[in-house]
């Protein structure tokens, strides 16, 4: 293989020379693949088979096309996300690319069969790391079985403003919480040996203005923040691929930030390939932050990491060494997820009982009670329920965008005026709530009224025993949304609530919304999109066959002027003609002033009280806390009992915040633990030190100062049922 081997890039006249190809014949041979050698390691491999390509060879592997955006799909793709054609005489196949975290995307398919898990909002509320694979590996099955061999999954960016458009699609507010979820999703997702990305690196965390604002926050802080995030989601799952973003951080666009790629390169050691979300270069000159592939071409206004790339090196304007290793780089992530060992091809998808049973878990896990009056669990003995709005005749909203899945037998409404005009409707996944409530209580009466005029929806309530509204807030890609509910639902709540003092409000929403109605009514569940068996879930839950255990992993405000930015920054500012009016236009900042203070720390530093707090949750039995134990050192060790005091079964989420020095405090364990009426279990969580420590820019490093630290035990932030201090040892960790 040696004399293959040739300086490509490093000649004046790249291209002019092409070396390396092996003879037909032999390619073929197991022997003239010494890469497809399994014994080692994926760095080697991916050496191997680099070195044996021509300049033009490598160069195919470094753009995708968006086959969804071709008129003419190149053979072997399938319309989706990304695709870049395969070598067949070097052995690699074709690269197919689809969305996204909660399934298999339709991207404008139709009859497609995937399963869609509920949103990552929801996942993330199981605080169950299990349910996060569980579902990261149906998902990716999914893709595999349709002949997808990368899945743009892992989305990790921080819940920093409750109105952004995506928040869906993400895992909450706090970097363990949400790392841990996303890094369980991907490990799940490459089980079936295809690459997951994680996305979209880094601070892309409002939608307006997304392609150009300049997200300004302290270096130290972003490394506690939203870049903890991404590096415990890439250390527990290993992706193949990191997606930038679209947005700038501190002045230098995602994906040619060479402080963000150094991070994620160099001080994390990740070897896989970062590639551009859809849209994201601006120049070849990214190749030299750290960029390694440019996706769907068809959005940017040149290939750039074509000819212009393969121009770039022949002036000297960028090492030939570089862009061997951007090759390289996407070769490990293709061998280190099995990419290359285990082949897909493409093939059908039918509806799996299984598949679905993976997506209801997640969903009952996910649902989190948020009052309770002694209405819930129902007893089936109601002669009359009223199911009001939220097409809970049909089934269960979605979100929209990149996203989204869209099984056959989904109902699909008009979006609302000004959405994106690519995303594909509202879309309410095929899982009746009114079905599944009807089938729980066939002696009773359930009716449904679509919640649209207040007076005919609140008359329905009143001639019932129990009144159920279903309030939706669709949220998309592309756009952000405010947090009062739409189409005045408030004043349907109020009406309802005004005509029958049993009434329970089911919110199926993206992120968190305001709740002004909250005292006047008996219940409040927060079920999120709960994807394919939503509506079963929805109906164990009120039915008590399943006891609620999810906790909210993002605060809800009691209003927008309690956030770290109570105006949406961009809003309002015009596009000029032709682009894009919400996610384009004049550029502006994002000043993240909060820094690592994200969500409920911001709380706890302005001493205002949220509407719900982060890992906030009700059970149907009780739970208490008792004999804390801490140890401190060079890290933190914290025990404690956790007791069901109720008559019934149920799972508890029981979570451990410190605060060393004088910093709020910040999630550093939980345990979900299950159990039986009087049953105990005694938790030991060691805290990851990095969650003590506070980052050090001047000297790249995680320091632990020397001090006290305060430990709170309770049922969600702020609450402290058992409390300790302890002292820590100062240390250095690497970055
Ligand atoms: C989104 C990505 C997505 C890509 C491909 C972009 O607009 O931001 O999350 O993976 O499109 O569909």
């Amino acid at each position: 293989m040696a004399s293959a081997r040739r300086p490509w890039f490093a000649c004046t006249a790249l291209g002019a020379v092409v070396l390396g190809a092996l003879p037909a014949q032999g390619a073929d041979a197991p022997a003239a693949r010494p890469w497809m050698n399994r014994s080692l390691s994926p760095e080697r491999r991916a050496e191997l088979l680099e070195a044996a390509m021509t300049p033009d060879e490598a160069l195919s592997l470094l753009h995708s096309d968006f086959p969804l955006m071709m008129k003419v799909r190149p053979p072997g793709a399938l319309q989706s996300a990304g695709f870049i054609p395969g070598i067949p005489r070097l052995g690699v196949p074709d690269i197919r690319e689809t969305d996204a975290s909660l399934g298999v995307a339709n991207a404008g398919r139709t009859e497609d069969h995937a399963t869609p898990l509920p949103s990552g909002l929801a996942l993330a509320s199981t605080w169950n790391p299990e349910v996060a694979y569980d579902g990261g590996r149906m998902i990716g099955s999914e893709a595999r079985q349709m002949g997808f061999n990368v899945m743009l999954a892992g989305g990790v960016n921080l819940v920093r403003d409750p109105r952004n458009g995506r928040n869906f699609e993400y895992v909450g507010e706090d970097p363990l919480l949400a790392g841990t979820m996303a890094g369980e999703s991907i490990r799940g997702i490459q089980s079936n040996h295809i690459v997951s990305t994680t996305k979209h690196f880094v601070l892309n965390d409002q939608e307006t203005g997304r392609h150009v604002l300049d997200a300004v926050i302290d270096p130290a802080a972003l490394r506690e923040s939203d870049l903890l995030a991404f590096q415990i989601a890439i250390e527990r799952g290993q992706p193949g691929s990191v997606m930038c973003g679209y947005n700038k951080i501190n002045g230098a666009y995602a994906c040619e930030n060479a402080a963000m790629f150094a991070a994620l390169k160099g001080d994390w050691g990740w070897k896989g390939w970062a590639m551009s979300d859809w849209g994201a270069v601006h120049s070849p000159g990214a190749a030299l932050a750290g960029l390694d592939q440019e996706s769907g071409v068809q959005l940017d206004q040149e290939v750039f990491f074509g000819a212009p790339l393969k121009a770039a090196v022949a002036a000297g304007e960028i090492p030939a060494a570089r862009v061997h290793e951007m090759a390289r780089r996407v070769l490990w992530g293709l061998f280190a997820a099995g990419v290359m060992d285990h082949p897909v091809t493409v093939g059908a998808l039918s509806p799996d009982p299984a598949h679905a049973a993976v997506a209801r878990r997640a969903a009952e896990e996910g649902l989190v009670l948020l009052k309770n009056d002694g209405i819930l669990p129902l007893a089936h003995g109601a002669r009359r329920i009223a199911l009001i709005g939220g097409h809970a005749d049909a089934g269960v909203l979605s979100g929209g965008g990149s996203s989204q899945v869209i099984p056959a037998g989904s109902l699909r409404l008009p979006p609302p005026p000004g959405s994106p005009v690519w995303v594909a409707g509202m879309i309410y996944h095929p899982s009746s709530p009114m079905k599944a409530i009807q089938a729980r209580a066939p002696q009773t009466e359930v009716t449904y009224d679509d919640g649209t005029i207040p007076e005919r929806a609140a008359a329905a309530a009143r001639g019932a025993d129990i009144a159920v509204v279903f309030a939706t807030q669709w949220t998309a890609e592309a756009t952000d949304f405010p947090l009062t509910l739409p189409d005045s639902q408030d004043a349907l709540i109020a009406a309802v609530a005004a005509a029958n003092p049993h009434t329970i409000v089911v919110l199926e929403t993206g992120g968190p919304v305001l709740t002004p109605w909250v005292d006047r009514i008996a219940g409040l569940v927060e079920a999120w999109y709960p994807g394919a068996e939503g509506g079963e879930a929805i109906a164990a839950v009120l039915f008590g066959e399943v006891d609620p255990s999810g906790r909210l992993p993002v605060t809800f405000p009691k209003s927008e002027a309690e956030l770290p930015r109570p105006g949406l920054p961009g809003a309002g500012v015009a596009a000029p003609e032709g682009l894009d009016p919400k996610t384009q236009g004049p550029s502006f900042t994002v000043n993240y002033l909060e820094g690592a203070d994200v969500g409920y720390r911001w709380y706890e530093r302005t001493h205002a009280q949220p509407q719900f707090p982060f890992g906030y949750g009700l059970s149907y039995t009780r739970f208490r806390y008792s004999n804390l134990q801490v140890k401190g050192g060079p890290t933190l060790t914290v025990s404690f009992d956790v007791t069901n005091v109720g008559s019934r079964a149920g799972a508890d989420v029981p979570q451990v915040y410190a605060a060393p020095g004088d910093r709020p405090h910040r999630l550093v364990g939980w345990r979900k633990v299950r159990l039986a009426p009087g049953q105990t279990e005694r938790v030991t969580l060691a805290a990851d030190p990095r969650l003590i420590a506070d980052f050090d820019a001047a000297q790249p490093s995680w320091r632990v100062s020397a001090g006290p630290v305060d430990v709170h035990v309770g049922e969600f932030a702020g609450d402290a049922q058992l409390q300790a201090t302890t002292r820590l040892e100062a240390s250095r960790l690497k970055p």
